[in-house]
């Protein structure tokens, strides 16, 4: 686990896009996991800066989203698929075919969910994964208690998370219930996985998946069983955290920090 705290939300951003386009000049045809959420946008508008201003192409790249809320129309201004073609989608050059994004409106899940998990390992398995957290530590739609070893299936959400993720809605009764989700496991065996937090309401959820147990009353926390993974915070989402000066020690010492 590589950690790299950063003074502000911008320059996690910054340092994201940089290991997204480092992975993308590796390997033009990479796979990416994506995220939703507040968290990734600075990451998504640097993409979009680096794809119009120093031509980082996607022409090559699928992307798999993490989640999707169940019920929502994909032009519903809320769901998934809404925000990621206008926040990312709509402004780089990748190819409508390599996106794919879990279905809120099917009506078989257990088919649709199965057909996911087919489709990441037909196109070659996720090479690197972009997570949020939520502030009760969960990543994609993984919530306290989820199996760390559970696929991309339907979870209701907490109450916790309704209650985070109302301010995007008109009213809390509007927040979906349910969602799709990549699971703990289908999550693990991303490439590399990087994981971005910022701000004081993130703090618990980020220490407790570094430095806490694993465990699945954090989800996050099974990052820790992972060979390749860097959590990217800012000042504010690192203030729990009990090491921070080793974390700090480390980065100053690494020869090529990304
Ligand atoms: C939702 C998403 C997660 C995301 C979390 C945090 O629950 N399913 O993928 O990490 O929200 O969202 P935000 O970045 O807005 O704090």
């Amino acid at each position: 686990m590589e950690i790299i705290i950063q003074p502000t939300a911008e320059e996690m951003s910054r340092v994201a896009a940089r290991v997204v386009a480092k992975t993308l000049y590796a390997k033009p045809n990479a796979v990416i996991g994506l995220a939703t959420g507040s968290t990734p946008l600075g990451l998504y508008r640097e993409l979009v800066r680096m794809h119009k201003e120093e031509g980082l192409d996607f022409s090559q790249v699928t992307t798999f989203n993490l989640d999707e809320y169940v019920g929502l129309r994909q032009k519903h201004p809320q769901s998934y698929h809404y925000f990621m073609h206008e926040n990312l989608f709509k402004h780089i050059n990748i190819p409508q075919q390599n996106i794919y994004i879990p279905s809120g409106t099917t009506d078989n899940y257990e088919a649709f969910c199965q057909w996911y998990e087919r489709r990441i390992v037909e196109c070659g398995g996720i090479d690197l994964q972009i997570l949020g957290i939520g502030s009760d530590g969960h990543i994609a739609f993984n919530e306290p208690t989820s199996s760390l070893g559970s696929r991309t299936r339907i979870k209701t959400l907490a109450r916790q998370t309704i209650q985070d993720n109302a301010r995007f809605f008109d009213k809390i009764e509007d927040v979906p219930v349910y969602a799709i989700t990549m699971g703990v496991g289908t999550i693990m065996e991303a490439r590399k996985v990087i994981l971005l937090a910022n701000g004081g309401n993130k703090a618990a959820a980020v220490a407790a998946a570094i430095e806490g147990p694993v465990t699945s009353m954090i989800t996050a926390s099974a990052l820790q069983l992972h060979p390749n993974t860097l959590f990217i915070v800012d000042q504010e989402a690192a203030g729990d955290l009990k090491m921070r000066d080793y974390y700090d020690w480390i980065q100053e010492k690494m020869p090529d920090a990304p």
